[in-house]
């Protein structure tokens, strides 16, 4: 077991270095669209405040190619400044004397947030001379970036090798879910997966097969599962590539004696056709692009996941963006919503249509995490977590 802030003792006065995950979304003026990632970070924040710490808090936000002003993290730092009032600096610098210095001046029980880690590509690089430079700022690491604890680069890897470290509650919190519900899962469990590309998702899709009774796929992934069975989909777009993964995931759930469940009917649209029209077709003609699950397969699929005690959703089921084919997405997250079964959401697109359909309250766990939640469906190891000293029991 990983060493957790609560195992860190005598925080009074020491410089903590703690890497969040502040990648908020924003609109084009740097207004915050949803605060969830910080909000969710806040018992970290307040429980190293409260133990007199001071507070040096890193994040990335987007993927800049060297400095951007519109990647600022300054709007983050205006609303940590509304939780925290009167304790929160902003450093413009990232790292630097002018940095060095605003650490040397913080006083017990405040919080320094650093500028986008990322204007340096020496963090993704995990440079070692800026990781160490990251390391200077303070006593100890403590990693709280869920999102980013798959990825090894300096704020996520380097800096932990060279302090004492633990891993902050919402990695706790994620990881202890996401690994308890694939270990040991409430069965019947029914995991969902839609969304576009097959190839992010093989590594999950094989790895829930053990643990999981039934699989419900929808979404343009779909359509690589039926093209792999022979089942015509029109113009719906697939990758070869896809189609063979498809082919080798319905290989081994057959193996396993486990059931796939793909669409049998859908919301389309004629290709060629400059507004949309959509109508629901149990067969893709050749002409025809399926863009949502349609009102039988969403019988089925409520059917499947009305029986569930554990569900897993992960990928949007149609082009929900776009109301003529959002009701196959919106039906199951209600769906899923109502359901008495223990619910876990990840995946930005899923987390986003759960929103929409206003039933966020009603789901157990929403995780914050992106591409890393799909890696620890996976299995997969994850850097950040690794290089975190194991408890001393
Ligand atoms: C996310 O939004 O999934 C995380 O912040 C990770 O971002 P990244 O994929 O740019 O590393």
């Amino acid at each position: 077991m990983k060493r957790s802030i609560r195992d860190l003792v005598n925080l009074e006065g020491k410089r903590v270095f703690l890497r969040t995950d502040f990648n908020l979304p924003m609109n084009n003026v740097g207004k915050i669209t949803d605060a969830t990632r910080l909000v969710n970070e806040l018992p970290t924040i307040r429980y190293l405040v409260e133990r007199g710490a001071k507070v040096i808090i890193c994040s990335h936000l987007g993927r800049p190619n060297g400095f951007d002003f519109r990647l600022s993290l300054w709007p983050v730092a205006l609303m940590l400044m509304k939780y925290f009032p009167g304790k929160v600096q902003f450093a413009h610098k990232t790292i630097g004397p002018e940095v060095q210095q605003q650490v040397a001046s913080m006083s017990n029980g405040s919080i320094l947030l650093l500028e986008n880690i990322r204007f340096f590509k020496e963090e993704t690089a995990n440079d070692p001379k800026f990781a160490k430079e990251l390391a200077s700022l303070a006593d100890i690491y403590v990693d709280d970036a869920f999102g980013v604890v798959h990825r090894k680069h300096a704020s996520t890897y380097g800096v932990a090798r060279l302090l004492p470290n633990a891993i902050g509650f919402l990695i706790e919190n994620e990881v202890t879910i996401i690994e308890n519900a694939i270990k040991t899962p409430k069965k019947p469990f029914v995991a969902v997966f839609g969304g576009g590309k097959v190839s992010d998702k093989i590594g999950a899709l094989l790895n829930i097969l053990s643990p999981a009774d039934v699989v419900l796929i929808g979404g343009a992934m779909a359509y690589a599962f039926l093209m792999a069975q022979g089942v015509s989909i029109g113009k719906s777009l697939v990758e070869v590539e896809s189609v063979k993964i498809a082919a080798q995931v319905l290989e081994k759930a057959q193996q396993m004696g486990k059931k796939i469940v793909l669409p049998v009917d859908h919301v389309a649209y004629r290709d060629g056709d400059k507004n949309e029209r959509a109508f629901v077709t149990d067969d893709l003609e050749d002409d025809m692009i399926g863009a949502d699950i349609g009102p039988k397969t969403i019988r089925l699929f409520e059917n499947e996941l009305e029986k569930a005690n554990q569900i897993i959703w992960n990928g949007p089921l149609g082009k929900y963006e776009d109301p003529k084919f959002q009701k196959g997405t919106f039906k199951i997250a209600k769906c899923i919503a109502k359901t008495s079964a223990y619910s876990i959401i990840g995946g930005g697109d899923s987390i986003s249509a759960v929103k929409q359909a206003k039933c966020e309250k009603l789901i157990n766990h929403i995780s914050t995490g992106g591409g890393v939640t799909l890696k620890l469906l996976e299995g997969a190891s994850l850097p950040g977590i690794d290089i975190i000293q194991e408890k001393v029991i």
